[in-house]
């Protein structure tokens, strides 16, 4: 198997895990490389569901190694936490199974406040953000200020970076925002005792990966939220705060763009959104509630009711271009089960289909309507046993985005998928 990059095409929420889950099988290493706990990979297995915010979907797999590179931002007591329900159910990651890198980036109780604090102060013109303190982190992280896993293990370093710091955040958080301030012993000896819990899996990534691809083995690349949530190419300033795209996936891994072979984009058969921003493809209206029903669309890491609307095939389709996406994978495709008409956003009025509007807040969608199809398609293995206007939605929106529908996901277990191309080849 080659090494594959699996990313997002619309606003995160797509259904990444249930597919990095199905390649998990094939690779030797799977590795995340931005983003933090504000993501949320739900995974089912045999009916019981596992969302998983900071640790690879490979945690599942035993003798997967799981890599949480230098382009993450890794909230130790989540971490920690999200450890101990594995041993809860029974598996129990060794030092050779979970690697961190030393330079990930810290994020610490000042970052989670001010996030909570700064959306409250913007009121209506939030993010809408997590408040897992994604966007503080990454700030201290350019910045120069930030505390990385390394600095955890050094108490000199971390006594160093905390005087250095704790005094803006304090100032900030109790002045500005009329927070409580942070007390920098509290804080120093809880850290180092968070970074004595880990220091076992930490250790220079790069170079876990360069062994994994010496020995023939591959690597599964796992982005978080989605193309259209990325700080330089989504809907800013409505976006995360790190490159969700596929080419992050070498800077935030240590691992050459040369070592890439393909890039797996995932997206809903429909679209979806959390918190705040433009989204030209939205309903209004009881189907939005429908769709929002049917599929569960709830955040996996919020709780927070997703918004819906229809396939927004130039969004995807840009998406395929930003990310050099080689297959996509369909997902959530019996959800749509039961409409009679389904509107599939074809492309902006006024703009071409080469192009991207500078803005999506004046873009206005063409659609085009698709005959729908009624019965439950949870238990079709295959294209041939799909309803033919099922099998004509996914031709057109395949036409539309001009990259091969490989996979299609039509519900929740691990099961209920059709494979169609080589590298979802059955009995993974
Ligand atoms: P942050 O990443 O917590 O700073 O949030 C910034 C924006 O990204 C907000 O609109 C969040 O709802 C969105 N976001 C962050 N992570 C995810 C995710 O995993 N899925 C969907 N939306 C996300």
């Amino acid at each position: 198997m080659p090494n594959v990059i699996v990313i997002g095409t619309q606003w995160g929420d797509e259904g990444k895990g249930k597919v990095v889950d199905a390649l998990t099988h094939h690779v030797e290493a799977v590795v995340r490389f931005q983003g933090g706990n504000n993501a949320g990979h739900t995974l089912v297995v045999n009916g019981e569901k596992l969302v998983l915010h900071l640790l690879p979907s490979g945690a599942l797999h035993p003798g997967c190694v799981c890599v949480i590179g230098n382009g993450v931002v890794v909230d130790p007591r989540i971490l920690l936490e999200e450890l101990g329900a594995l041993v809860g159910r029974g598996r129990t990651l060794s030092t050779e199974e979970l690697v961190i890198s030393p330079h990930a980036h810290v994020i610490m109780p000042y970052h989670l406040a001010l996030d909570r604090l700064r959306e409250a102060a913007l009121g209506e013109h939030r993010i809408g953000t997590t408040c897992r303190g994604i966007g503080p982190c990454y700030e201290d992280k350019v910045a120069r200020r930030g505390i990385t896993v390394a600095h955890l293990l050094d108490p000199d370093a971390l006594t160093a970076r905390l005087g250095a710091v704790l005094h803006w955040k304090n100032r900030e958080i109790v002045e500005w925002y009329g927070g409580e301030a942070f007390d920098l012993d509290a804080l120093r000896s809880s850290y180092l005792a968070l970074g004595e819990r880990l220091a076992p899996y930490v250790r220079d990534a790069t170079a876990v990966l360069y062994r994994v691809q010496r020995r023939g083995g591959s690597i599964l690349f796992e982005g978080a939220q989605g193309t259209f949530l990325d700080i330089d190419h989504g809907t800013y300033p409505h976006v995360t705060s790190s490159n969700t795209v596929a080419g992050a996936a070498c800077a935030g891994s240590g691992v050459g763009p040369t070592s890439i072979q393909e890039v797996v984009g995932i997206a809903k058969a429909y679209t979806t959104r959390v918190g705040s921003g433009v989204f030209p493809s939205e309903i209004e209206g009881p189907l939005a509630d429908t769709l929002q029903i049917r599929g569960a669309e709830l955040g996996a890491t919020t709780g927070r009711p997703r918004r819906c609307g229809w396939f927004d095939a130039a969004l995807v389709r840009h998406a395929a271009r930003l990310n050099g996406i080689t297959r996509i994978a369909l997902t959530k495709l019996d959800v749509l089960s039961g409409l009679e008409q389904i509107p599939i956003c074809a492309g902006y009025e006024g703009i071409d289909d080469d192009d991207f509007p500078t803005s999506l807040s004046d873009a206005v969608p063409r659609y085009e309507n698709i005959g729908g199809w009624s019965g439950d398609i949870t238990a079709c293995r295959t294209l041939d046993a799909l309803p033919g206007p099922c099998r004509a939605y996914i031709d057109r929106i395949q036409e539309l985005i001009g990259v091969p529908i490989e996979l299609i996901s039509v519900g929740p277990d691990r099961e209920a998928t059709i494979r169609a191309g080589d590298l979802f080849a059955p009995g993974g």
